[in-house]
């Protein structure tokens, strides 16, 4: 797994301070509101649970899953609910944890879902940001990392379901993907 890594962009201890960063600012902006938190699966996983036990204020925790890649590295454009909410948001503050943001297809879609069950305000936050690929205009409030485009892995983020268990932010070897693709 080690031999696939490129470069190591972001490390445990960095990482760490970014989340508490995030974390304060949420603490901050949604101080007496109702907030959920809304985790996109299985990407965000460890992302969501460092962000969420630096934050201090009352809030829900939800998942949604939706289809993406596949094992392939690019988007098929196509976004399917695969796990929905498990309770109601109706006049609640939705606040959407992602992993990383590429074309914006996903958000895109996932917003405009979320509005029309009734959140009273749906907000994105991600902890790696890819304008350069972005085709969809999103307005994204919180950003842990702008990133160049290169295909990353860990940190929860896979490629063909694989990597998520590394501790850090790392960009894959290209022979490893364009082998398989
Ligand atoms: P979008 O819909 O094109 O913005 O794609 C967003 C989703 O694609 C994210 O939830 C990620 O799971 C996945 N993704 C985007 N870029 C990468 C990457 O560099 N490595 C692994 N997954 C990625
Ligand atoms: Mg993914």
């Amino acid at each position: 797994m080690y031999d696939d890594i490129q470069e190591i962009l972001f490390d445990q201890e960095q990482l760490a301070q970014k989340c508490q960063e995030l974390a304060n600012q949420v603490n901050e902006d949604y101080k007496n509101k109702e907030l959920v938190l809304v985790g996109i699966l299985k990407g965000s996983f460890m992302f969501m649970s460092d962000l969420v036990k630096r934050t201090t204020i009352p809030l829900e925790i939800e998942f949604m899953a939706v289809s993406s890649y596949g094992s392939s590295t690019e988007s098929s454009g196509v976004v399917r609910i695969l796990k929905d909410l498990d309770t109601d948001i109706k006049g609640k503050h939705v606040l959407l944890v992602e992993d990383i943001i590429d074309s914006g297809t996903t958000l895109t879609y996932l917003m405009d879902y979320l509005k029309g069950r009734g959140a009273a305000s749906v907000e994105i936050m991600c902890l790696l940001d890819k304008p350069a690929r972005r085709t969809q205009v999103l307005p994204v409030r919180y950003v842990g990392y702008v990133i160049p485009d290169a295909f990353i892995i860990g940190y929860g983020i896979d490629y063909a379901e694989r990597y998520r268990n590394l501790p850090f932010v790392a960009t894959l070897k290209e022979e490893v993907y364009r082998s398989k693709d």
